[in-house]
């Protein structure tokens, strides 16, 4: 069941009174669902418990420490892309360092360091020179390191194009026809340890076949890099798996279900610990952000809802043309009248906006609205533009309300700069 629905013509996240949050905690303001992110991690937990596995949950999707830390007590591990990603582990449950996988192109000394000495799972390295470097630091710290090279599959995902990267076009990973090669030279240090092979093909994957070939194509590069004498022992099959930003009925659980079914065909015989990384499929619909009508005014011919959210708040709609689905907290009658309006933010951009020509209830200012599936990529993608504070998020647990996130200050807002 979806965390929020209407109860007594109210909306309620699990058991609370969503313009109650409003009115204790301001607007704009996360709202999740404790409940739903754990029903979500062990929907992955279920699907792959057949096998050796570790779910390595993308910090990047949501990276609040509570959030964080409600996974690894439930045996997350974490994929991260940052040192300081590297620190909200540490800091979230210090334990889980050791089921951390390390992605991301652009890796700096200080953070290929840190994850060294916190004696990280894998590093997935996606470049030669990255090797290098890696080989490197774990000479000068005298400490083996653990890695896979990300490999670049060349499938192709139907996805945004901002968010596809497993074509050779791309700039992640690493021609999967030279990997062999750059294992054969790592295998001559003593400080690497060639333990697995990963691979990631983007995110708001829909369709579970291109999981299936991008696997089956790492599987064959791991059968070969036993015949060279490597001991592999992890395949990590990255993230991606979508999900339904609509209305349309969507079947969360079976889609784990193909999409495990889709990885064991590609991993046929291989018997790797298999490690996934997925970030918005656990979290993206257990959050919603919740924002105060200000205005509604009309421009010619159109209506624009003017909201104190913006898109600093909740970039996806002006980034990738995201859909999200927003309800107004009171439920409306079904007489009700409608209007068609652009629900807009405060922000000097045109592309400030979280819908187009939405039909919604008539809404007035003071008037509260809910935007949908924002749970993932929505708050780890916030800045200050504008000079606007970051919003609060709570955390809605057996009913309880947790503040896990108090809202930006002014002080906060000014705080590094120097005059
Ligand atoms: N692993 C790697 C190496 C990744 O780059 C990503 C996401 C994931 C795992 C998790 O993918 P997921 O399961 O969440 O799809 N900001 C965009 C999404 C960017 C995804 C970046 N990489 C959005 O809001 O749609």
């Amino acid at each position: 069941p979806r965390p929020f629905a209407y109860r007594n013509r109210t909306l309620h996240c699990d058991g609370a009174d969503i313009s109650a949050l409003a009115e204790d905690h301001g607007t704009p303001l996360y709202v999740y669902s404790a409940e739903q992110i754990s029903a979500r991690f062990q929907l992955f937990e279920e699907a792959f418990k057949g096998q050796p596995h570790t779910i390595c949950y993308a910090v990047k999707a949501n990276s609040s420490l509570a959030i964080l830390r409600l996974l690894a007590l439930q045996g997350a591990g974490f994929d991260i892309v940052s040192g300081g990603e590297l620190e909200r582990v540490r800091k979230a449950h210090k334990a889980a360092l050791t089921k951390v996988v390390f992605s991301g192109v652009g890796k700096q000394v200080w953070e290929i360091d840190a994850a060294l000495k916190a004696n990280i799972l894998l590093f997935n390295v996606e470049s030669e020179a990255e090797l290098y470097l890696l080989a490197a630091r774990a000479e000068a710290l005298r400490i083996r390191a653990r890695f896979a090279l990300r490999v670049n599959p060349d499938v192709f995902a139907d996805t945004h194009p901002y968010i596809s990267t497993g074509l050779s076009e791309h700039k992640f990973g690493i021609d999967i026809n030279q990997a062999r090669a750059i294992y054969r030279k790592a295998g001559k240090s003593k400080w690497l340890d060639a333990a697995g092979v990963s691979v990631h093909i983007g995110s708001q994957i829909r369709k579970v076949d291109p999981f299936a070939a991008a696997t089956a194509r790492v599987t064959a590069l791991i059968s070969d890099l036993k015949k060279d004498g490597h001991n592999i022992r992890y395949i990590d099959a990255g993230g991606g798996l979508g999900i339904d930003y609509g209305t349309t009925a969507f079947n969360p659980a079976q889609q784990v279900q193909k999409y495990a079914a889709a990885l064991s065909k590609g991993l046929a015989a291989e018997s790797s610990h298999l490690i996934i990384e997925p970030g918005r499929f656990i979290v993206a619909q257990a959050g919603a952000l919740l924002t105060r009508v200000l205005f509604v005014k009309k421009n010619g011919s159109k209506t624009f809802v003017i909201t104190d959210a913006g898109m600093n708040d909740l970039i996806r709609p002006s980034l990738y043309h995201a859909h999200h689905e927003i309800l107004p907290i009171k439920q409306p009658r079904t007489a009700a009248p409608s209007i068609t309006a652009d629900i807009v933010g405060p922000v000097c951009e045109s592309g400030d906006f979280f819908a187009r020509d939405r039909v919604l209830a008539a809404v007035k200012p003071g008037d509260l609205v809910l935007i949908l599936d924002a749970g993932a990529y929505g708050m780890s993608l916030t800045s200050n533009y504008n000079s606007r504070p970051r919003p609060a998020e709570v955390l809605i647990d057996e009913a309880t309300v947790k503040l896990i996130r108090r809202r930006e200050t002014m002080r906060d807002l000014l705080a590094p700069e120097v005059l």
